[in-house]
């Protein structure tokens, strides 16, 4: 998945090759990270190094071993350096800098690492109804930060007003929107996501789409459905209740008899 993440960011990359721009790298907090070289390395030279912050962190001389650290490992044949299990600490300016006459960069990145976001909540916090028109209230909720909005809809065309997004203390995206009905909200950051899709827009509203006249027959005709089928069943199963108990009796009245005649015999 890093892979993936990492091949994107340098197509990205080629396309400003031979500028000094630096690519942004996003990377899941615990995760393993691939930087390559951006650009030629020439095929003679006297040193490669990366650094974080400008300080060292891998220095290769041809014909010697590189040196790996628990945190980093390095290709001394593609020039890769390989960051393992990141933490928010690793997040930097890293670069891979080349000496052949003179020093070239080879490579720059900015490193962001990001912890996956947490859960998110929903919550109605009120609904106002009238006969045309439905106002809702919604809340979505993370650890550190919420995000309310109202939905109106009238005549069951749903809009919302207010705040639809907003960017958390954590520096992650929390939004909240309609999709088909389901009011969704969308806790996000560029390595992970979470959503909570728990309400639908009719369960709250539903009475708004009609007049009060109009859904009361509905409601009573379901009622009226529901008794005449309760009164069916009840009545076929004592029906069914009261045949077998006459069988029976008559049966047990049978058998006794027989026994009895065969008895006197
Ligand atoms: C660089 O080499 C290492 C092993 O030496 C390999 O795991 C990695 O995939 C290579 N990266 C590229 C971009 O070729
Ligand atoms: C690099 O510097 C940034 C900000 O100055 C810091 O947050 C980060 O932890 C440093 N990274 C390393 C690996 O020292
Ligand atoms: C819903 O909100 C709109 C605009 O704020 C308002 O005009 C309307 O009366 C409200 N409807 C209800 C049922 O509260
Ligand atoms: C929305 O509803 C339509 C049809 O009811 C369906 O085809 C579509 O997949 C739904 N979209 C989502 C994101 O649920
Ligand atoms: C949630 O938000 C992210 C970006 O903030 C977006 O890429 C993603 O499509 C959203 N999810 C849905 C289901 O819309």
């Amino acid at each position: 998945m890093d892979h993936t993440l990492q091949c994107v960011f340098l197509l990205f990359s080629c396309q400003y090759q031979g500028s000094s721009a630096v690519t942004s790298l996003f990377v899941k907090k615990g995760s393993d990270a691939w930087l390559d070289v951006q650009e030629a390395v020439p095929e003679r030279f006297a040193y490669i190094e990366w650094n974080v912050n400008e300080t060292n962190l891998v220095f290769f001389r041809p014909g010697e071993e590189p040196i790996d650290t628990k945190t980093v490992e390095f290709s001394n044949t593609n020039y890769t350096l390989k960051l393992k299990n990141v933490q928010e600490t690793d997040s930097g300016d890293y670069t891979a800098v080349v000496l052949e006459a003179q020093r070239k960069k080879v490579a720059e990145y900015k490193v962001i690492v990001q912890a996956p976001v947490s859960p998110v909540s929903l919550t109605v916090d009120s609904v106002s109804k009238s006969s045309d028109s439905c106002n809702l209230t919604v809340t979505c909720r993370t650890q550190d930060s919420h995000i309310s909005t109202t939905f109106t809809c009238v005549n069951q065309i749903c809009s919302e007003d207010g705040d639809r997004a907003k960017a958390t203390t954590s520096g992650a995206d929390l939004r909240v929107y309609l999709q088909n009905d389901s009011i969704n909200c969308n806790h996000s950051n560029h390595v992970s996501r979470t959503t909570n899709q728990g309400a639908k827009m009719q369960d709250f509203c539903h009475q708004a789409s009609g007049t009060l006249s109009a859904g009361f027959p509905l409601c009573l005709v379901k009622m009226v459905v529901f008794s005449v089928g309760l009164i069916i069943m009840t009545s076929a199963v004592i029906t069914v209740h009261l045949k077998e108990r006459t069988m029976k009796r008559k049966l047990t009245q049978e058998s006794s008899t027989s026994v009895i005649t065969q008895n006197s015999h």
